[in-house]
């Protein structure tokens, strides 16, 4: 694929990213390509970073047609970028868009194009401890009428924000709380997939967890709202009497890449882990008799995320006396050690850039 960079010239100064808000600074350039059905994917560019013209009718603002991923690109203590895993971010763009009647993009051609575009903005890559460069590649259909139908033609884009802690917490636990009315997907749906609208239609709860001082909701099975599924932007886990449960993956819940690098760092470091279903009962059971031993959410912007305190139906509970577990810390750090390349990577995860 032939990529066209047109470099800015007006080039922005780096902000302190240790001060400022996941994913509000922007670098100098972004991605764009177009599919059509008759030249598929065409006229891959790096340009100047910028706003776009849409056409007001365009299919995304009216049905949703909308997908994207999310991935980062880290700077070792050497001074090398590198990124984690992108051939899973491109297999599962692809799923997505599959789901959304979007057009597929060659898993080739996306390593190459997040690759070439890492390169141009490697100043931008972070070097402070726990930051990095997060990478938003997203897709959205873009035919200029208003009936409902098919997606004909696309646009791919990549942007890139360098970020430090999601949460405002950073590695200190937050408090989740456990959602109980609004449901989040259901089996045949779109909860796989990274679609804007999964995260339009979890805002509401979202919100209600907030003004209550929680930092997202953990989600129930959207059918009998009985079963754990996951967090607003990131998969869970908890520390049951010695063994590490996670939901399944039903269809329901994103397959998230750091919840299928957290299972085998766990494997590998011989501690016992299930994907099963788990119902909330179960859960506040554990709460109530002590053997829910640790909780924490799992995902690339959240990285390792300790949960010190979960809420369901008003009743709170805190979790091994609101402190990051020594499973937790351990993931935390063999993973983040992996990622930023202080940790030997021996599962072939890490993907040198520069
Ligand atoms: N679940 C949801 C709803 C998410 O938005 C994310 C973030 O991408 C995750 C889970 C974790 O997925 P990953 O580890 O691939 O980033
Ligand atoms: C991610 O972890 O990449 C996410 O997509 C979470 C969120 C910022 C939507």
């Amino acid at each position: 694929m032939e990529i066209k960079i047109t470099k800015t010239t007006t080039p922005k100064a780096k902000p302190d990213v240790s001060k400022v808000a996941f994913g509000t600074e922007f670098t100098d350039h972004m991605f764009m390509m177009d599919y059509t059905p008759e030249k598929g994917w065409h006229d891959a560019r790096i340009v100047p970073f910028g706003n776009i013209s849409l056409h007001p009718a365009t299919t995304a603002l009216h049905y949703g047609a909308e997908i994207f991923e999310g991935l980062k690109a880290y700077r070792t203590p050497e001074g090398k970028v590198q990124m984690f895993r992108p051939i899973e971010n491109a297999r599962r763009m692809n799923s997505s868009a599959d789901r959304m009647c979007l057009p597929a993009i060659d898993e080739n051609d996306m390593l190459q194009i997040l690759e070439t575009f890492v390169k141009v903005e490697k100043d931008w890559v972070p070097s402070a401890p726990a930051t990095s460069l997060y990478l938003r590649p997203f897709m959205f259909g873009c035919d200029e009428h208003l009936g409902v139908h098919t997606v004909h033609h696309s646009v791919f884009m990549l942007i890139a924000s360098p970020v430090g802690s999601y949460y405002k917490e950073g590695i200190n636990p937050v408090k989740i709380m456990i959602e109980d009315q609004d449901v989040r997907a259901v089996k045949g749906g779109t909860g796989y997939t990274k679609c804007g609208g999964n995260y339009a239609a979890s805002t509401r709860a979202g919100e209600r967890a907030a003004q209550k001082g929680y930092s997202q909701v953990l989600w129930l099975d959207g059918v009998e709202r009985k079963y754990i599924e996951e967090v607003g932007a990131m998969n869970v886990m908890f520390k049951i009497g010695g063994t590490v449960v996670t939901p399944m993956l039903s269809g329901s819940i994103l397959p998230g890449i750091t919840r299928k690098s957290c299972i085998d760092v766990l494997k590998k470091a011989g501690i016992p882990v299930e994907e099963r279903l788990l119902s909330v009962d179960e859960l506040v059971e554990a709460m109530e008799n002590g053997t829910l031993e640790e909780a924490f959410g799992c995902g690339t912007a959240a990285v390792v995320s300790p949960i010190g305190e979960l809420c369901y139906k008003d009743k709170k509970y805190t979790v091994n006396g609101g402190k990051i577990g020594p499973v937790t810390q351990q993931l935390y750090d063999t993973l983040t050690g992996i990622q930023w390349g202080t940790v030997e990577d021996t599962f072939g995860w890490v993907y040198p850039v520069d």
